[in-house]
């Protein structure tokens, strides 16, 4: 079918994907190699696992993506690659792999930041269902277990979306921890096991959410502009930022404060002894003050989400709201935007579950309009692990 094929690497964290999209709106394959299974038994992302783990796999998700997509190294059009924020060792990986086969075929090849293919993931579902209708500018929350961002985003050009490429203004962050990390954190300290997030949003529904009070004071940040020089200069504005490790102290307080550490203990001991534990598992080994704190722990975080989104795109006159990365696949967190969004009447958007965590799809979607654009890598080009958009 007529089109430009766009084949999208990433592996700037703990996944090896690949994944070849058509004209950013239709995802012809998306494979995802996770290695949540070798980095389990740290608790976390080891780096140097992460890229030994990538090197393993790069070559066999790529091979998978073109022939799920029925396309050759030859056919497709382009090529897409992750530039960064992510690791460094991790992002070389893709980005060697991606030039060597870009020169080799002597196809264009596209960087890509990661953020800004999280914010494309939501475009390209929409416009594969057809809708056309999105509103500029956009404010989309990107929040996942490395950031969290919210950024007024929209193409250059109205009259010829994504043919001049977009703009992207970033107006919060968070301070210290991304929301997606203290979900990790939280479920690693109350022995829950990695990554935390799904299995916190699972655990949630057998608790009460106003069980614990976490007082707004821990989701509350200094405000460091005072420090900066520039105050007034140009991108000075309101900010909407972040703060999530006020309350991973507080849930570490809690368990001292009411003797949790034993039963914590037996918990971490008792699921690493099952494979893969299922949502039984995990409640048979989790008391009612345990399934109380996660509740209130996600309400709280939840709740801060939406908040300060909401406050944001309030300021910002926004016409649309995307919220999308690893912690969008949250239940509560989506029916909090839901309703918070129907009440402004301000149209939300979220990728599906699998298009929310780290994917190829996203950026090879966000490669298109820099394809139309012209706006292709330099030969020198390299992992940017702070990368900012
Ligand atoms: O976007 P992503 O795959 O990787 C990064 O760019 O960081 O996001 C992974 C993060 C992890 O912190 C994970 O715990 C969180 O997303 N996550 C969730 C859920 N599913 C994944 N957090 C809350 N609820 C979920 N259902
Ligand atoms: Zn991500």
């Amino acid at each position: 079918m007529a089109g430009t094929y766009i084949l999208g690497i990433e592996s700037s964290c703990d996944e090896t994907a690949a994944a070849v999209v058509r004209s950013g709106e239709k995802l012809v394959s998306n494979v995802v190699f996770s290695q949540i299974a070798a980095h389990q038994a740290y608790g976390g992302v080891v780096p140097e696992l992460a890229s030994r783990e990538h090197l393993r796999a790069i070559v066999p998700v790529v091979r998978k993506a073109l022939s799920d997509a029925g396309q050759s190294y030859q056919s497709i059009d382009a090529l897409a690659v992750t530039q960064g924020p992510g690791l460094a060792g991790a992002l070389l990986v893709g980005i060697s792999y991606a030039k060597a086969l870009a020169f080799a075929l002597d196809k264009p090849l596209i960087a890509v930041n990661h953020l800004e293919g999280h914010i494309h993931a939501v475009l390209l579902e929409e416009r594969q269902k057809g809708n056309r209708e999105i509103r500029f500018p956009v404010l989309a929350l990107v929040v996942s277990g490395g950031h969290t961002h919210l950024f007024l985003a929209e193409p250059r050009d109205l009259a010829e979306p994504g043919a001049a490429g977009w703009s992207y203004q970033n107006i919060g962050h968070t301070r210290d921890d991304a929301a997606g990390e203290a979900f990790d954190k939280v479920a690693k300290l109350l022995g829950l096991g990695y990554p935390g997030g799904p299995v916190i949003d699972r655990l949630s529904t057998h608790g009460d959410p106003t069980a614990v009070k976490f007082p707004a004071a821990q989701l509350k940040h200094r405000d460091r502009r005072r420090d900066q020089k520039d105050r007034g200069g140009p991108g000075y504005g309101p900010r909407f930022d972040f703060s999530y490790s006020g309350i991973k102290t507080s849930v570490l307080r809690y368990v001292e404060v009411h003797g949790l550490q034993a039963s914590i203990e037996a918990r971490r001991k008792a699921l690493a002894g099952i494979e893969k534990p299922r949502l039984e598992d995990y409640l048979q080994h989790c008391d009612t003050k345990t399934l109380n704190l996660v509740a209130s722990f996600q309400r709280a975080v939840v709740e801060d989400l939406v908040a300060k989104t909401l406050a944001a795109a309030r300021a910002c006159d926004v016409a649309t709201l995307f919220v999308t990365g690893g912690v969008a696949a949250n239940n509560e967190l989506r029916r909090r935007f839901e309703q918070a969004a129907a009440m402004e009447g301000l149209p939300a958007y979220f990728p599906s579950r699998p298009l929310a965590t780290d994917n190829a799809a996203m950026i090879a979607a966000a490669a298109y309009p820099k394809f139309l654009a012209g706006d292709f890598a330099a030969e020198d080009f390299s992992a940017e692990a702070g990368m900012r958009l």
